[in-house]
């Protein structure tokens, strides 16, 4: 099993996909499930209508669009990006509507449930489609996460597990952190979801490190890179959730507006 940042190029998408997008994390039956709260802290953000623009730029998003679901309906176009070749071409593989790409549908029928809407599912799904124009590769650890590509500066951000998982160190993630609020116009909001207590997870034969945070440290951390935070929820993990792919003893929701 390679372990280390060198992890990466051993990141199996599948592997990941299995591991906190099927049950028991994702579980639909069950409230206290980890990625029904996830979604619940997403549209409790984007329904007070406050948060909209023309662009939403999600961070390394990995195989994901879980964490972009409400988005779509408030941004004109949102772009998903990675490190990760075999990343972006999960996230393509699903906007191409390609079988045998992983099923978010029952992510886009849990929101559109919690808008009394779940009939229209199909309809938010084509919207996403249609609205998830591009995905970018990005590397948070350069000054320029995008580089080579100039992107005017965006009306939000969303970034979940991806820090925390990619820099060695508390230093680094506050570099990083900054990085990714250069991309971020002033007054413009930064959604963010991560691990809290976490030091590796699996993706496959990847073991990748963490850098365990707390409470205390995200909201001191986000001060510093020149946030209000607004809002900020935390869900403890449950045991039956431990399931050994992780050592994740919670997960942090945060709305912040750049000042
Ligand atoms: C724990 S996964 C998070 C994936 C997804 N956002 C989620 O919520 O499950 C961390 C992601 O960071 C990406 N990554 C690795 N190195 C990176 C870097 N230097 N810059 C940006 N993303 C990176 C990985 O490819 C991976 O998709």
């Amino acid at each position: 099993m390679a372990q280390g940042a060198d992890g990466y190029q051993l990141f199996n998408p599948r592997a990941y996909l299995q591991n906190n997008y099927t049950s028991p994390r994702a579980n639909f039956e069950r409230e206290d499930s980890v990625v029904p709260w996830k979604l619940r802290c997403f549209a409790a953000s984007f329904s007070t209508g406050e948060i909209r623009g023309a662009t939403l730029l999600d961070i390394g998003s990995g195989p994901t669009f879980y964490q972009v679901i409400s988005a779509c309906d408030w941004f004109g176009s949102v772009i998903m990006s990675d490190y990760l070749e075999v990343n972006r071409e999960e996230l393509r593989r699903w906007l191409r509507g390609e079988p045998g790409a992983f099923d978010w549908s029952p992510f886009i029928k849990y929101v559109c449930g919690l808008e009394g809407k779940r009939d229209q599912w199909q309809t938010m799904q084509q919207r996403m489609r249609e609205r998830i124009k591009e995905v970018y590769h990005c590397d948070i650890t350069q000054l320029q996460p995008l580089q080579p590509r100039l992107l005017e500066p965006v009306d939000a951000i969303t970034t979940t597990f991806c820090l925390e998982s990619v820099c060695r160190d508390k230093e680094a993630l506050q570099q990083a952190l900054a990085n990714i609020t250069s991309l971020l116009r002033p007054g413009g909001s930064l959604l963010m979801v991560g691990a809290l207590g976490e030091s590796y997870y699996l993706a496959g034969e990847a073991k990748l490190p963490v850098v365990p945070l707390d409470e205390a440290y995200v909201r001191e951390a986000v001060g510093n890179a020149g946030y209000n935070i607004r809002v900020f929820k935390t869900y403890n993990m449950p045991p039956e959730l431990q399931t050994g792919v992780d050592d994740v003893s919670g997960v942090f929701y945060l709305q912040a507006q750049k000042l």
